[in-house]
């Protein structure tokens, strides 16, 4: 009897913290959109050399932060928080401007907007994850930072349901999806970037216009790697909450070993949209398997042409 009434106990609760989670997930949503468009529309002016690290939360965000700052700084360690050197714009307000104002060109900044959203006129690097892996390292960072108590597969109901902070997955990949091509954009994998952290550094550097001293790779790979950036877990935790990881397993692969089949469907319907169109986009079929986390053997060389076009880009 008793065990029954901790059962539903337990049941009504996990019941109530996803209600009012449903309730706050697009308030929170709404008030920051509404904050950053008042900033971008009135305030922010984007330099064209500017680069914006555009991500869904979890996607590889802080990561890419890290290897756009040790490109720029040559492996400097001298920062006091991540944000400091790259910072949030959709959390900026008209009080950082002087300190945006004077960051050094070029300026990087970290966003979770989706494209018809971020200001115009820089460059942006697109992460994309697969969502399985967002699903189980978005539990955790709830978990981490949201106080919630529900278990995964509430969480993962309400990531389907598009009822957490960073909304819909779909809808975000796919804004950028169809800009995968444009020559201000490069648009890569978070399984890429395990699969080839150097060539990823290349890459970006290259984008960024940054000149890369070879020399120094086997630090800045070091650096940015998972290891060497848990060490400085302080320096890249958003809050500072100090109760867990925030950087955590930094692996491949947690979604198909964390999500049993049934929420793995449950995941499927929502990355379903944003397979279908990238089979429409590119019918190798190379896009989709990219989205999907399998990592391609081989860049695909329209990417190495865009690249090539936006070097000639002006500055
Ligand atoms: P996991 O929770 O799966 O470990 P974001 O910065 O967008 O919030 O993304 C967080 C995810 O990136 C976490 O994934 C975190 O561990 C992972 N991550 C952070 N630094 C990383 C690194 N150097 N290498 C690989 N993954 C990293």
């Amino acid at each position: 009897m008793h065990r029954r009434l901790l059962d539903s106990g337990i049941t009504l609760l996990g019941m109530l913290a996803s209600l009012v989670w449903g309730v706050m997930g697009p308030i929170h949503t709404l008030s920051m959109r509404l904050r950053w468009k008042r900033f971008r529309m009135y305030q922010f002016k984007a330099r064209p050399d500017d680069v914006f690290i555009v991500t869904y939360p979890k996607s590889g965000t802080t990561w890419m932060q890290m290897i756009v700052w040790q490109l720029k700084s040559g492996g400097s360690l001298d920062f006091r928080h991540i944000e400091d050197v790259v910072p949030f714009l959709d959390r900026c307000g008209a009080a950082d401007l002087p300190r945006l104002e004077a960051l050094e060109s070029p300026r990087f900044f970290k966003s979770h907007l989706p494209y018809e959203d971020v200001p115009r006129g820089g460059r942006y690097i697109y992460v994309v994850r697969n969502l399985k892996d967002v699903a189980v390292s978005y539990y955790h960072h709830y978990l981490l930072m949201e106080d919630f108590k529900g278990g995964l597969n509430v969480f993962v109901k309400m990531l389907v349901t598009r009822r957490t902070n960073g909304g819909s997955w779909a809808r975000h990949v796919l804004s950028w999806l169809e800009h995968r091509n444009d020559p201000n954009v490069l648009f890569l994998s978070y399984d890429e970037m395990q699969a080839d952290l150097p060539g990823t550094l290349r890459r970006v550097a290259r984008f960024s216009g940054l000149t890369l001293d070879e020399a120094l790779m086997p630090l800045l790979v070091e650096q940015c790697g998972v290891a060497f950036m848990k060490r400085l877990e302080a320096r890249f935790d958003p809050r500072l909450s100090r109760r867990g990881n925030f950087v955590r397993k930094g692996e491949t692969g947690d979604g198909l070993r964390e999500l049993d089949a049934k929420l793995q469907a449950d995941v499927l319907c929502e990355e379903q949209r944003v397979f279908d169109r990238a089979r429409e986009l590119d019918a190798s079929g190379a896009l989709e398997r990219l989205l999907r986390g399998e990592v391609l053997s081989s860049h695909d060389a329209s990417k190495e042409a865009t690249h090539e076009k936006l070097r000639k880009l002006p500055s």
